[in-house]
């Protein structure tokens, strides 16, 4: 494992020694620390493994191609793992060089875009040669500065996994999250458990004390069951993660273990790692290429009140994260290098959080922020008629019951409260038998400091339609305009939970419901996770949305909730001849065909 940092790495043809010794020569000059295997290496040592160690502590890598070409790329296996790790993985700056005899720019055997060939044929031109120093020397700081995390930066990532271990009542599970996606299944099949894992996620990645998080406090409602419903019993231990996808690629992956006792829950373990891929020729996600811690906690005393972290940017030959024990018990490589020192954190709260609040490397920073950002963006909305009929204080973000609904859009720049009564008006006017002209919100009172939703209601033709504030609504059309703004009003990026997205609302509305939450959602990038029970929508769900639809069931074996992808059922297309999702689900046939395969 590299141990020494250099700023950059010459990945060259050994038969341009003399040019490629010259260049790094004048690289050195102008202050930098350049990596050649001939300077660095005993002649016996194989410097295609120093070179892939080494690049990892490198601040920008140059490929240089004189008369012969690129060989000893000619396999091009180590090229391409080198440009993944300097460009794709660390995105550090990767320079195309020609050098004296090159015929023609080369095309080098990447998938990624580097062919901004800069053009040594005719010697090396001090202004050219500045002005890459200049940027090495620029991403180099880049590298090093501390940064903090800005909670309000927009959403970069996206959650596409929960996994939960020992929580409630599963045992093992993931649940799997795309644009749109419906998690189905029989009561206390688990459904609002796995939602109540993602809620305890978002509030312990948003700072909640973990007791607070479970117990609820002045600020947020206890989980449903507190913390002693919060493991599976008979247990007091559970774990929760998520996978988080930052790009095409890059994934991230958190976990954390907790244990409850009493009334207090604390952390146990928690880790933090990224995964990353090469991408083909059309910049899709192709094979993974390797493991990279970024932090771990160790093992700690059951009474002692902090962990301390491991933040270790670190290639892994194998992930150990399968369960904390293992962790423990496989501690650190051997080959591992700290770059930082461990650093204590409390046990009350996620690392995650805490971390996000101190001066972290680039790496690190850019992991903690995608997985704290896009967990606090979470969103799980429950809208109650009942509290949104009230006038409400103006504010600027929508309230889990909607109950601020009128505040909310009144509070908007006045664009964008023209677009958003425009959206709302659009889908609610096809709700009722006849029209809803107008939805709107506006200030009220002395201050306007308060607000009021109405809509204007087209009953019969004569005279002017009647406006009616939300005291006079119907429970459905509140529901419903509380789901569409917060389609509207959530951050890009984010992930929209709604529990029985239907309630309320009239069996023959399921279509329009469902096209406002795909469309919308989609224009507006919010991801969108439903349960449901109601047959009607899950008919208006055509085949294409098989793929996104999860069954929550009972294991009759052991009991435990388990989650699985309607694709995935072996019987599938057996059942969806018998008719559409609806009529399956009414009939319990989805169950049928999940427990077919059981021991009793
Ligand atoms: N700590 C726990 N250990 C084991 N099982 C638990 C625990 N907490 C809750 N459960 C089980 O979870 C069930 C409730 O599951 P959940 O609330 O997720 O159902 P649901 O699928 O949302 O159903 P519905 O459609 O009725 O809302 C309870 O009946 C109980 O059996
Ligand atoms: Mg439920």
């Amino acid at each position: 494992m590299a141990e020494k940092y250099f700023d950059v790495l010459l990945a060259h043809n050994g038969s341009d020694k003399p040019a490629v010794i010259a260049l790094a020569e004048r690289l050195k000059k102008h202050g930098l620390m350049v990596w050649l295997d001939e300077w660095e290496l005993r002649p016996d040592y194989p410097w295609e493994k120093a070179a892939a160690n080494i690049i990892e502590t490198t601040y920008a890598m140059m490929i240089l191609v004189g008369k012969d070409g690129i060989f000893p790329w000619k396999d091009s296996d180590l090229l391409r793992r080198l440009v993944s790790i300097a460009f794709t993985a660390l995105k550090r700056p990767v320079i195309p060089v020609l050098l004296p005899g090159c015929p023609l720019p080369p095309d080098l055997p990447l998938s990624q875009n580097i062919n901004d060939w800069v053009d040594f044929r005719d010697g090396v031109e001090e202004k050219i040669l500045s002005r890459i120093v200049k940027e090495i020397k620029r991403e180099k700081l880049q590298a090093l500065k501390p940064r903090i995390i800005d909670w309000e930066a927009d959403i970069s990532a996206t959650v596409t996994e929960l996994h939960l271990e020992n929580w409630k009542s599963f045992d093992a599970a993931k649940l799997y999250f795309d644009p749109f996606s419906v998690l189905i299944g029989a009561n206390a099949s688990g459904k609002s458990n796995a939602l109540d894992a993602l809620q305890f996620l978002s509030r312990a990645a948003s700072g909640a004390l973990l007791t607070a998080a479970l117990q609820g406090d002045n600020s947020v409602q206890a989980l449903r069951g507190g913390i002693e419903w919060a493991a599976r019993c008979p247990g007091t231990a559970f774990s929760l993660g998520v996978k988080v996808r930052a790009d095409n690629a890059t994934d991230y992956e958190y976990r954390m273990e907790c244990k409850t006792e009493g009334s207090h829950c604390q952390l146990v373990a928690e880790q933090l790692w990224q995964t990353n891929y090469d991408l083909d020729e059309k910049g899709l996600r192709a094979n993974k290429t390797d493991d990279i811690y970024l932090y771990l906690t160790d093992a700690c005393q059951p009474e002692s009140p902090v962990i301390i972290v491991q933040l270790l940017p670190q290639k892994l030959v194998q992930k150990h994260y399968v369960s904390t024990q293992r962790v423990q018990a496989a501690a650190l490589p051997k080959s591992a290098t700290m770059r930082e020192l461990p650093r204590p954190a409390s046990r009350a709260q996620s690392v995650l959080f805490q971390l996000a609040g101190q001066p972290l490397n680039l790496e690190i920073y850019e992991a903690v922020a995608a997985v704290a950002l896009s967990l606090r963006g979470v969103f799980i909305l429950d809208p109650i008629p009942s509290h949104m009929r009230d006038y409400s204080p103006l504010s600027d973000r929508l309230a889990p019951d909607a109950r601020n609904i009128a505040g909310v859009i009144a509070a908007m720049p006045e664009a964008k409260r023209k677009e958003i009564e425009d959206k709302l008006t659009f889908y609610a006017s096809q709700l009722p038998e006849r029209d809803i002209r107008r939805v709107y919100a506006e200030p009220v009172g002395k201050f306007k400091s308060d607000a009021m939703l109405y809509c204007e209601e087209h009953w019969t033709d004569a005279g002017e339609p009647p406006t009616v504030d939300a005291r006079g609504m119907s429970d459905g059309t509140l529901r419903f305009l509380g789901i569409l703004t917060a389609l509207l009003t959530r951050p890009a990026g984010s992930l929209l939970v709604v529990e029985e997205v239907d309630n309320g609302l009239h069996p023959s509305r399921a279509r329009l419901l469902l096209e406002m939450l795909r469309t919308v959602g989609g224009e507006r990038r919010v991801d969108v996770l439903v349960t449901t029970h109601n047959p009607a929508l899950l008919d208006a769900m055509e085949t294409d949305l098989v793929p996104f639809i999860t069954v929550a069931y009972r294991d009759f074996a052991t009991g435990c909730s388990r989650l699985t992808l309607l694709e995935d059922i072996d019987q599938l297309p057996k059942l969806l001849a018998q008719g559409a999702v609806g009529r399956l689900s009414t009939q319990g046939l989805i169950e049928q065909a999940l427990h077919s395969g059981d021991k009793v």
